[in-house]
């Protein structure tokens, strides 16, 4: 332990970080030993250079950004049936899973408790947890399967997750025979001095990396290994926080299978050319998704000869991968964004600081930053009223919230 005091002591100097030290007396000697780890866990340079982004200005690049082309599921006529078909057998073949990212904090929503434990307020009080299960075990019975379900938790919620899972018997799946939890990555959050934080309980404070996180929490946490083992080779991915989320979708899966790429991922069109949401596009060639910050007005208002608009896919985070595709982007490192947020913290002095307004920056990678990672794509628009409804914000907002995703629920499922 004196060694490895030492050793963290050294480090901290380098890096100017010697207050993460300042209270360790007053931890028991279990705490002790896991602040020691999680500075030798910390990239300090990673740190120092997410830092230094913070300062600069957003970077418009000299990328070479294109339309990317899409199909409309409703417009595929005959072949409609033809991917149907081909999905169709691939599920009942037992080849798809579904993933579930549920590690955000859901601030926007302002819920205690995990995103996923939120009630919409339908007549059922059902939480999104148990509107997504039902669905997944409705449309896995169509096809007289079990579709597999993987739930990514965050260090914060992990346990809060489970318990709610154990009191709910799991919604009649079996825990690590169809249900399966793997906690997300962690980044340390740093105040405006680029100061690691020390969160509450004396331990450095730590944020969830970001949906970006997925990729690589998938492939450490050894799921994509149980995945082949289950001898699955497609991979559904999607929110927590849609309560319409089609997680099981044979004709997106025809799609991928028949066109051959390794992502295939679901849109909806913009809402009208401003709307504030990220778009499909190629970037230098390849896909990408565009932030609506980055395009301009003219850009954004342009259409093709049918007059639709030509970036007007909205990336929706509902997303098919293969396996191949999930390993190949876990291993590539993604590009963190930061957030400028609200987190309490011990001061210097060992005071508890509650912020009112944000004091920190916490740093996530974003799951369409991997796109780039394969050759092509498939992009399938579906109907906004079939396949989202967000529960994003609190009601007071009027949109993404929960009151408008009971809505458009109750809407779909005829239930008023
Ligand atoms: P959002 O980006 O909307 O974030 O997540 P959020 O955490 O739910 O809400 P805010 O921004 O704090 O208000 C979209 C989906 O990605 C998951 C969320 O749980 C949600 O299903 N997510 C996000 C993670 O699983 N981990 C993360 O680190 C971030």
């Amino acid at each position: 332990m004196n060694n490895t005091l030492e050793e963290v002591k050294s480090i901290l100097r380098k890096y100017n970080q010697e207050h993460l030290l300042n209270h360790i007396d007053s931890l028991d000697e279990n705490k002790k030993k896991v602040l020691l780890n999680q500075i030798l866990d910390i990239d300090f340079e990673l740190i120092n250079s997410l830092y230094a982004n913070t300062k600069k200005d957003i970077e418009f690049n000299n990328d070479k950004i294109e339309p990317m082309e899409y199909l409309d599921k409703y417009k595929l006529n005959e072949e409609f049936k033809y991917y149907e078909g081909i999905g169709k057998q691939a599920i009942k073949n037992g080849k798809l899973a579904a993933v579930t990212m549920a590690g955000g904090q859901g601030t926007r929503l302002g819920h205690l408790g995990p995103k996923g434990t939120y009630d919409i307020g339908l007549d059922s009080h059902k939480s999104l947890f148990e509107l997504l299960s039902e669905s997944l075990k409705e449309e896995g019975k169509k096809y007289g399967v079990t579709i597999p379900w993987f739930i990514m938790t965050s260090r914060e919620n992990n346990e809060e997750t489970l318990k709610f899972f154990e009191k709910n018997k799991f919604f009649g799946y079996r825990k690590d025979k169809d249900i399966f939890f793997f906690i997300q990555g962690e980044l340390p959050m740093i105040d405006t001095e680029g100061k690691v934080l020390v969160g509450e309980d004396g331990l450095i404070k730590q944020a969830a990396d970001g949906h970006g996180g997925i990729y690589e929490s998938l492939v450490k946490s050894g799921m994509t290994e149980k995945m082949r083992q289950l001898d699955v080779e497609w991979v559904f991915i999607g929110g927590v926080d849609n309560c319409l989320v089609k997680m099981v979708d044979p004709v997106l899966m025809g799609v991928a299978i028949d066109k051959n790429v390794t992502v295939a991922c679901k849109s909806i069109v913009k809402a009208n050319p401003h709307e504030k949401v990220g778009v499909f596009c190629k970037r230098n060639g390849r896909p990408s998704v565009i932030e609506y910050s980055e395009i301009s007005s003219d850009m954004a208002e342009a259409v093709d000869a049918n007059g639709e608009l030509l970036y007007g896919e909205s990336h929706i985070l509902c997303n098919l991968f293969s396996i191949d595709a999930v390993e190949r982007m876990g291993a590539t490192p993604l590009p963190y964004h930061s957030a400028y947020k609200k987190a309490k913290y011990i001061d210097s002095e060992g005071n508890l600081i509650v912020p009112d307004s944000p004091n920190a920056y916490k740093f996530e990678a974003f799951l369409f930053d991997a796109f780039g990672e394969v050759d092509d794509m498939a992009i399938l628009r579906v109907k906004r009223e079939e396949e989202f409804a967000p529960v994003k914000n609190a009601d007071d907002a009027g949109v993404d919230c929960p009151s408008t995703a009971r809505d458009l629920y109750e809407k779909f499922y005829k239930l008023k």
